[in-house]
């Protein structure tokens, strides 16, 4: 029996096929590599000796989706494929509900035709839209979606609730994201968006290695304590660890319902995450305040209580690991980058 994982060589995937693999299980990877490399196979073949199956398509190809369902014995679905830039999502809107909603339904509908109900799905802390009080439960309501990559996310969610009404026998977990950052200790994966990225960390790392001049702090004039948004940064490998968690809930439990915060509990500003990195890492960030970004929120944090108490999961990985690793990972690259050059590649 294999586990079939969508976006399984981007960045949350990559980690969480690593995840899979060294736990046992076969892992088939669906990704057309629109925002990822296939060298990500061999680092994670490296990594954990083993080799994943990977199939070059789009989730939203219907037929080429069944083709996988014929070839293999799939026991459970992990939906990591999606785009995730918000301010994208603002300019992109009908891409981002194609590829995140109708590719959802697409892979949904090829399940059911299958009998293949057990279903993990990517969501995201900003199906809660702008709460006003904190830490976030799932108790919370979710809703009122700031930007089209939320609203896209908070979809999936509904169409999966609807789903479960329908038919019961579906085994469902939702797991909603904090802000994942950092990188696989062994340097060999990690986030390296192409060109600006959107999010803080990838943007810090940037300016550290000299690619982007200074770092644009949206606002400072947020009422916290320092003025700069809080976020709940967890780190990547915890967040593909609780992957395994949620897939162990969808083994043991015949059929259900569930859904996860995944965040460490712990809010940090934008100036502790900037101050944090030049420690960890002895490097000097080049920033200035500048305008708040539209659509932000001030303040985003979680409680992980329900997914320590259900799934047996917390996030292991502190701020210094969190810093250490997303810029490990691109001095790895850099070092890699000028060895081939001197050699002439
Ligand atoms: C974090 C903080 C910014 C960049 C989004 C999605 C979320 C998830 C992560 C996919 C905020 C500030 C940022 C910069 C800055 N997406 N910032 N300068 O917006 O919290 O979450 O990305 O997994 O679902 O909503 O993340 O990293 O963009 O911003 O000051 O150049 O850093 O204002 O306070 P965000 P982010």
């Amino acid at each position: 029996m294999s586990i079939l994982v969508t976006g399984g060589t981007g960045y949350i995937g990559s980690h969480t096929v690593i995840e899979l693999l060294e736990y046992g299980k076969d892992v088939i990877i669906v990704d057309d590599l629109c925002n990822s490399k296939i060298g990500v196979l061999n680092a994670i073949e490296q990594i954990t000796q083993k080799r994943a199956k990977f199939y070059e398509i789009n989730y939203l190809e219907k037929e080429e989706l069944r083709k996988i369902f014929e070839e293999n014995n799939i026991e459970m679905v992990i939906n990591l494929a999606g785009f995730k830039a918000v301010g994208e999502s603002v300019e992109k809107p009908l891409m981002y509900y194609r590829n995140n909603v109708v590719g959802a339904i697409t892979l949904l509908e090829v399940m059911q035709e299958f009998g293949v109900k057990k279903f993990i799905f990517s969501s995201s802390a900003t199906v809660y839209g702008n709460p006003d009080k904190f830490p976030i439960t799932e108790e919370f309501e979710i809703g009122h979606t700031t930007n089209p990559y939320g609203t896209s996310k908070l979809m999936v969610e509904n169409i999966l609730k609807d789903l479960y009404s329908s038919d019961n026998s579906w085994d469902i977990c939702i797991l909603r994201y904090f802000n994942p950052v950092g990188a696989h200790e062994s340097g060999l994966i990690g986030e390296n968006p192409n060109g600006i990225p959107n999010n803080l960390m990838p943007y810090i790392v940037k300016v550290a290695s000299g690619e982007l001049e200074v770092l644009n702090v949206y606002g400072n004039d947020y009422n916290t304590k320092d003025g700069t948004g809080v976020r709940d940064y967890i780190h990547v490998v915890d967040l593909a660890k609780a992957h395994i968690k949620a897939m162990e809930k969808l083994e043991k439990e015949k059929s259900g319902l569930y859904s996860y915060n995944l965040g460490t509990g712990i809010g940090y500003t934008v100036l502790d995450i900037i101050k944090n990195f030049e420690k960890v890492n002895d490097v000097k960030i080049n920033y200035r305040i500048t305008e708040r970004r539209p659509g932000d929120i001030a303040i985003c944090y979680t409680s992980p209580d329900k997914a320590f108490r259900e799934l047996g999961w917390k996030a292991e990985k502190g701020i210094t690991e969190m810093c250490r690793d997303s810029w490990s990972y691109i001095m790895k690259r850099k070092n890699i980058k000028k060895l081939l050059n001197e050699r002439g590649y």
